[in-house]
C-alpha cells in the first residue's frame, strides 16, 4: 500500500536505454552511484514512496544481466524494452496489465533519476488518487532560455516554464489507452503525461527536487555523488 494513499501503487522502470551521452561501458542503468546501480538505486526510491510491485525494461540481451543486479528484490520483474522510451513504455505496461486493473495508480519514472526523493514519488501518487487524469513533477528553470529560429532567436519568459522530472503518474488502463493512440497517430511524444494529453486529458503538477536530476552525462553522475554524500552526512 501507498503511505499517502489508501490504494495500491506500482511502477514501471524504464531502464532499456543504452546511455550512449554517459558512454559507460555498460548500460546507464547498470552504472553505479556510491556502490549501487542506478536502476536499483530507481527502486529503492520508489519503494521509500510507497510503490509495491515494479516492472523493470531492460535493453535486449540483458536480462539476464539485469536480473542478477536485482537479486534478492522482491515483487519486481524484467521485460526488455524497445528502441525508444515510448516503446518500451509501452512493453512495460503490457507486463503491468496482465497483473493489475484498469484503475491501478501507475508511476512511470527513469531509472536514471535514482535520486528522486520519497516525498515527490508520493506527492505524484497521491494526485492521481484524488482524481488527476495524470500528474508530473515539475522544477523552475533558473537559465535564462531562448527559443532559436531561422528569423533568429527570442528570449523566452523563464517565469512561465518548468523543467520535467518521473515519476509521472496516472491510471494504468488510461495510461494504455493513451499510448495505443499514440501509436496509432503516429505521434511524437517526450514523456508519458504529453501521451494522457493527446486524449484531451488534463494534467496536474507537483513541486518536483533537484535532487530527481536524470543522469545524463558524466558531469551529472558527479553532480548524484555530490547530492549522495550530503545524505549520508545528513
Ligand atoms: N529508456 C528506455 N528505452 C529506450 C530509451 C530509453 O527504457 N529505448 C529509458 C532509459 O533507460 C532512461 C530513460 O528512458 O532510464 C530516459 O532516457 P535517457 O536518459 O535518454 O537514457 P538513454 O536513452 O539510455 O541515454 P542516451 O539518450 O544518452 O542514449
Ligand atoms: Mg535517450
Amino acid at each position: 500500500m501507498n503511505n499517502s494513499t489508501e490504494e495500491p501503487v506500482v511502477a514501471l522502470v524504464v531502464a532499456a536505454g543504452s546511455g550512449s551521452r554517459l558512454g559507460a561501458s555498460v548500460p546507464k542503468a547498470l552504472v553505479e552511484l556510491g556502490g549501487m546501480s542506478l536502476v536499483r538505486r530507481s527502486i529503492l526510491a520508489m519503494r521509500a514512496g510507497g510503490v509495491g510491485h515494479v516492472v523493470i525494461t531492460t535493453p535486449e540481451g540483458c536480462l539476464p544481466t539485469f536480473e542478477t543486479a536485482l537479486a534478492g528484490l522482491d515483487d519486481v520483474v524484467c521485460t526488455v524494452g524497445g528502441a525508444e522510451r515510448q516503446d518500451s513504455v509501452r512493453l512495460g505496461l503490457d507486463v503491468l496489465w496482465e497483473r493489475f486493473g484498469p484503475e491501478t495508480i501507475v508511476l512511470i519514472h527513469d531509472a536514471a533519476r535514482p535520486l528522486v526523493p520519497p516525498q515527490v514519488v508520493t506527492a505524484v501518487a497521491y494526485a492521481v488518487a484524488d482524481g488527476a487524469d495524470a500528474a508530473i513533477p515539475v522544477i523552475p528553470v533558473h537559465d535564462s532560455i531562448r527559443q532559436v529560429g531561422d528569423d533568429g532567436s527570442r528570449i523566452v519568459d523563464r517565469d512561465a516554464l518548468r523543467a520535467v522530472q518521473t515519476p509521472q503518474g496516472a491510471r494504468l488502463g488510461l495510461l494504455r489507452d493513451a499510448h495505443d493512440h499514440v501509436v496509432r497517430r503516429g505521434l511524437v511524444i517526450t514523456d508519458d503525461a504529453s501521451a494522457i494529453e493527446t486524449l484531451g486529458r488534463q494534467v496536474v503538477l507537483v513541486p518536483g527536487h533537484h535532487d530527481a536530476l536524470k543522469i545524463t552525462e558524466q558531469l551529472d553522475l558527479t553532480l548524484a555523488q555530490v547530492i549522495l554524500d550530503g545524505r549520508s552526512r545528513a
